[in-house]
């Protein structure tokens, strides 16, 4: 047997774990079926959580509120990302297993990522509006908040991984209708271009409501997603979820 023919195929790293991007006509109809799908029934938990955000950024819409909502939204992977190397460290002889594990911290880190990004745009979109934001409630609530919600994030995966799968499941769930339901109360951003200024990495849209929207998809993905790992909570367990737009 010749080298040549004993050389495998490299392996290409599994793309799908990116949430899709859509086209104009797609964010529209993923708006309406956001719109049409009632939302999760939420823990105690993730009420709490809620109500601590409209608290101190008050119960309305606003783009200053969805750049401190994406702050905290990147905790709960963060956590898990953290619990999937421990374990790796004490599974490491099991191949199989190790595989599972880095499959699962690979998609936590592409849930991260992209959550990185809406923190990115969002807080680009609340500079160029000028919209004012102060170090208490900006800055350092939104570290508080997260910080108590990372520690939840891991004691909550140590004992039951599904109850934490779950809320993040119900965070996303809201983020999801938020998203949407902002777009539809504020017609003006149908007019407004998209700056941009993620563009290579993120995309380009027409119009800052389909930027809001594609953000809005991705959060129905992230839900989709930690509904699957509910199903499959262990690591031993652990599948790449599919992906639907
Ligand atoms: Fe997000
Ligand atoms: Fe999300």
């Amino acid at each position: 047997m010749s080298i040549a023919e004993t050389v495998e195929a490299p392996v290409v790293p599994d793309e799908t774990a990116q949430p899709p991007k859509l086209s104009p006509d797609e964010l529209r109809r993923a708006q309406a079926r956001s719109l049409d799908t009632p939302r999760m029934r939420y823990s105690l938990l993730a009420r709490m959580l809620f109500r601590t955000v409209d608290l101190v950024y008050g119960r309305k819409r606003s783009l200053v509120k969805f750049a401190m909502l994406e702050f905290i939204a990147r905790v709960p992977y963060q956590a898990w990302e953290r619990m999937g190397y421990l374990a790796l460290a004490r599974r490491r002889r099991d191949a199989g297993l190790a595989r599972r594990i880095i499959d699962r911290i690979e998609d936590t880190r592409v849930q991260q990522d992209n959550e990185q990004w809406h923190l990115l745009i969002m807080e680009d979109l609340v500079r160029r509006q000028g919209l004012r934001q102060s170090f208490l409630r900006h800055r350092l609530a939104p570290w508080i908040i997260s910080f108590v919600n990372y520690h939840i994030s891991w004691m909550v995966f140590l004992v039951k991984p599904t109850l934490s799968y779950r809320l993040n499941a119900e965070f996303e769930d809201h983020a999801e209708h938020e998203y949407m339901l902002f777009v539809a109360e504020h017609p003006e951003l149908e007019h407004q271009p998209d700056p941009g200024t993620y563009a290579e990495r993120y995309g380009s849209y027409g119009s800052i409501a389909d930027l809001l929207r594609q953000i809005g998809h991705d959060e129905r993905t992230h839900k989709v997603d930690s509904l699957a790992n509910v199903q499959t909570p262990r690591f031993h367990e652990a599948r790449r979820p599919g992906r639907t737009a």
